[in-house]
């Protein structure tokens, strides 16, 4: 299939026959977010398209908010995620939330929304990442005494991950300190998988096990015997328990569903139960992940940052008792009191803003549209990328020092508009998990 050209949106890259802007989309995916931030500011930050071989055309929104309104949530019915992003993803998302549209997400979005405002769930998710915490702070803490280097990027995703895995199973697994196949699995697979976002020959490599594509083989079976026998293990545990009359004592995301499910008398497949458990993982582990390392780049490059979050939790939980760590041991209280933060919860958002952990996002429109800017979008099937990273970093929205960190600028912000800060997304998709990722 030749790369196609929309006649009526900018192509400030240039258009070469049959390829489109192939080569360049290849040579520029290792820096996409930068690249696609340099385009957007030499375009004045408006509308603007490129187009790659054997996939539909890109427009880009401007920076607008009017128009990322009008996208994800006015007419919000026009649009999908893309076609072939469901496809490249489902060995790994099913059909989970974060890889389904129309019924199906409807359904899933106002079931977890349910588990998310659930108390216990939430006192569970706090005291999981607070322990999970004291386990890394002890790691770091040895590794200092006997002054060897750790790579904090990989630790940060081993707590993630043993975090996470215990809030949606209710399963201990430590991979802070010691190498987890599971991990290492979902590593692989994720990796391979998103290779296939810029390699057009990725099915004809899929169907003859090349390259990457034999990491999805290889690795994906220890991912779903994983999952699977403690899925299929806890549904029968529950089920005894239901028969004895016995209610549910599990705070896990997994015993959750188990037990609405019972409690309604519907019928939950095992299948199910696996993609609601894995995307959860992946919406919280990789995202809070990246978070921290970047915020840990950004303090230690601005000691007066450092100084002045010590100094709020010192007040918050003084260090000669404990800590935050030790403070309260209810996680309810910590979790408050973390929330009352202010100044560290502005260091959050002005980490998300230069560095936000989806950078680059994408739609699909299902019909013709006309955006709030007078974009023009001709046909079903175009893709619409928007991303974060340019929007927090786009003069017009942020001002002329829109790349400087500077957390104080949060204290002038006031109620914060997702459609500016689209950090974590907006409109009817909004990320479920945005309280707990700015109090972890
Ligand atoms: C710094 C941390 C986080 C960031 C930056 C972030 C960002 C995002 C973004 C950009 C999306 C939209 C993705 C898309 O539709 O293409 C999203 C969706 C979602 N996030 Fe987060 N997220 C974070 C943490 C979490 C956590 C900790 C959880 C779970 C506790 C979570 C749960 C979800 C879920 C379930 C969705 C799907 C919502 C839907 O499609 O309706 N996220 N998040």
């Amino acid at each position: 299939m030749r790369a196609r050209w929309l006649p009526n949106v900018p192509h400030p890259l240039g258009w070469t026959p049959i390829l489109g802007n192939t080569t360049t989309i290849r040579a520029n995916f290792h820096r996409w977010p930068e690249f696609i931030n340099e385009v957007s500011q030499a375009m004045g930050y408006q509308a603007w398209a490129l187009s790659m071989l054997n996939a539909p055309e890109i427009v880009f929104m401007p920076c607008d908010e009017a128009v990322v309104k009008h996208v994800l949530k006015d007419n919000f019915e026009n649009y999908s995620k893309p076609k072939r992003n469901k496809e490249a993803l489902f060995p790994l998302l099913g059909r989970g939330i974060f890889n389904v549209d129309g019924k199906l997400w409807e359904h899933q979005r106002k079931t977890s929304l349910h588990m998310f405002t659930r108390r216990q769930m939430r006192d569970h998710m706090t005291r999981v990442l607070a322990g999970k915490a004291k386990v890394f702070r002890e790691h770091l803490a040895a590794a200092a005494a006997e002054g060897k280097t750790i790579d904090i990027q990989g630790a940060y995703f081993a707590y993630t991950l043993d975090s996470f895995v215990e809030i949606a199973f209710g399963v201990e697994m430590d991979s802070i300190t010691q190498a987890a196949p599971f991990g290492a699995a979902f590593d692989k697979v994720q990796s391979a998988l998103n290779q296939r976002f810029y390699d057009p020959l990725w099915r004809i490599k899929s169907r003859l096990n090349l390259g990457t594509e034999a990491d999805v083989t290889t690795y994906l079976p220890a991912i779903h015997s994983f999952t699977s026998s403690i899925i299929s293990r806890r549904v029968a545990e529950m089920r005894a328990e239901r028969d004895r009359g016995e209610s549910c004592q599990r705070a896990d995301l997994l015993s959750l569903y188990i037990d609405a499910a019972l409690r309604a008398g519907e019928d939950v497949t095992e299948d199910e139960l696996y993609d609601v458990t894995i995307n959860f993982i992946l919406a919280g582990r990789d995202t809070t992940a990246c978070a921290l390392a970047w915020t840990t780049w950004e303090v230690a490059n601005h000691p007066e940052v450092l100084a002045a979050l010590r100094a709020e939790a010192d007040a918050a939980a003084p260090r000669a008792d404990g800590g935050l760590l030790a403070h309260g041991s209810s996680p309810e209280a910590l979790y408050e009191t973390v929330q009352g933060m202010d100044y560290a919860q502005a260091v959050v958002s002005e980490v998300l803003r230069l560095h936000p952990s989806v950078p680059v996002d994408s739609k699909q429109s299902l019909g013709p549209d006309v955006w709030p800017d007078g974009t023009v979008i001709p046909h079903a099937g175009v893709t619409v990328g928007y991303s974060p990273y340019v929007f927090g970093r786009s003069t017009l929205l942020w001002g002329a020092d829109a790349d400087r960190f500077s957390p104080g600028r949060w204290a002038d912000e006031g109620k914060i508009s997702y459609y500016k800060f689209l950090t974590f997304n907006a409109g009817k998709r909004l990320c479920l998990g945005l309280n707990l990722a700015s109090t972890t």
